[in-house]
């Protein structure tokens, strides 16, 4: 028998190391070394029937290489395309990540059976009656869509040989194992080598592979940061699992910009693309309650209205509380800061709680006069009348500064029916 080899990989970066120590040299992480099983035969082709020479590339002219027109993969949901930059690029990997039961598997499994092409859905994590089961509910039954319940890669590409389909997606990559690394599914050598696996076999046959990735309880993607440079496209799903919308963001994207969203509602079959997310985000109540503003943020290129609460109250304790829900809490402090020291306002003895509607998260300092609104409002208990909204970024002397995109945002509150008042152009 073989002797076993193990090696020592870093959780956190996946650097690798001979024998143990307490300290990542490479990141610099504590007690992230762990030793893991591998077996250094030398990694084989993807394809083992026809395995090719390999080939030396020769350097070319840029002059000289032809630009192919891009051409993409367009799916049927248009907020998933938008993200992508059009659609999935032929030979390329994407990564969606995300927290457990936010909706990756019902994402690509519905964006799977709406496909015109035909789709391999491997998954090692439910079986295929439960797939099905989902599938039931989500949309009508597609006969270009197959599902395969494996997780040994080299069984994945028998399949994908015999099957030849347009599109894989796997789901998840940490349920993979490659035979060539000896370690349990999910350790980093297993993601490293398996993923490396998958990128090999996307360039050299075109297919564009989606896979999906656990993310850890720090909020990032499970495995080696090195996951994440070796994928061309790296999406994040996320929302609030109390709520029913879910953002789709772009982290990386080798073949478009990183600034688009797409918006999600789950719903009892499915997910619902929202082409218009202001309409939504928008509370619709007929009563005018002190506390709550408008504000108009643009998420990547996308303007859209978010209603802000916020709730200001005299302390009952001695060290008042500042709480703030899909708001930077420094920002709140400072914002708090600001008012009491440049505008006169006491709220140094009073707890401020603040909001952001449909529970999402958002960064744009935009957002901050908003925010002076909301508590104002809520301080000095004056409702802000439904049709006025804010844009404007709070500076440390309390001026108000002038925001980007400013023609945007003010065309989205005149179409959602909001007055135009102190605009600062820049
Ligand atoms: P799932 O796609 O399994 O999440 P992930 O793969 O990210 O772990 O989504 C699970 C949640 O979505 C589950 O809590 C139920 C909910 N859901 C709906 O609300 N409607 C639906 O049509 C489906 C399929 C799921
Ligand atoms: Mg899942």
């Amino acid at each position: 028998m073989a002797k076993v080899k193990t090696s020592y990989f870093c959780q956190n970066c996946g650097a690798s190391y001979a024998k143990w120590q307490g300290q990542c040299t490479s990141c610099h992480e504590w007690n992230t070394i762990v030793e893991e099983v591998i077996q250094k035969n030398e990694p084989k082709h993807w394809n083992t029937s026809s395995e090719k020479k390999s080939r030396i590339a020769k350097p070319v002219k840029i002059s000289e290489i032809e630009s192919s027109q891009e051409r993409r993969l367009v799916t049927l949901n248009k907020e998933f395309n938008r993200v992508l930059g059009g659609g999935i690029v032929p030979g390329s990997l994407t990564l969606l990540g995300g927290e457990p039961g936010i909706g990756k598997s019902t994402l690509l499994l519905q964006i799977a059976l709406q496909l015109p092409f035909k789709t391999l859905y491997v998954s090692g994590e439910e079986s295929a009656q439960q797939i099905k089961m989902r599938a039931d509910r989500i949309a009508p039954n597609s006969e270009l869509c197959y599902i395969l319940t494996e997780t040994k890669t080299q069984h994945i590409f028998k399949q994908i040989q015999k099957e030849q389909p347009d599109i894989v997606v796997i789901d998840s990559i940490q349920t993979l194992h490659t035979d060539y690394v000896d370690s349990s599914a999910g350790s980093i050598s297993q993601i490293r080598e398996t993923t490396s696996e998958l990128i090999k076999f996307a360039k050299e046959t075109h297919t564009p592979v989606v896979l999906i990735g656990h993310i850890n309880k720090e909020g990032n993607i499970a495995g080696p940061k090195i996951l994440e440079h070796m994928v061309d496209t790296v999406l994040q799903f996320e929302g609030d699992r109390n709520h029913v919308y879910r953002i789709l963001r772009s982290l990386k994207n080798r073949f478009g910009s990183t600034h688009e969203i797409g918006i999600f509602e789950m719903l009892g079959n499915g997910l619902r693309e929202v082409s218009n997310p202001s309409e939504i985000l928008i509370s619709k109540n007929k009563e005018l309650l002190s506390g709550n503003a408008i504000a108009v943020t643009v998420e990547g290129m996308r303007p859209l209205l978010i209603e802000i609460q916020s709730l200001v109250s005299t302390a009952v304790y001695g060290t008042p509380q500042r709480s703030a829900t899909g708001y930077n809490v420094k920002r709140l402090n400072m914002l708090l800061a600001v008012l009491e020291k440049r505008a006169g306002f006491r709220l140094g003895a009073k707890d401020v709680f603040l909001n952001i509607t449909g529970g999402i998260s958002v960064d744009d300092p935009a957002i901050d006069l908003a925010v002076v609104g909301a508590i104002l409002s809520s301080n000095e208990d004056i409702v802000v009348e439904k049709d006025i909204c804010f844009a404007g970024e709070v500076g440390l002397s309390g001026e108000i500064r002038a925001v980007n995109k400013i023609d945007q945002r003010i065309s989205e509150a005149e179409k959602e029916g909001r007055r135009q008042e102190g605009v600062l152009q820049n």
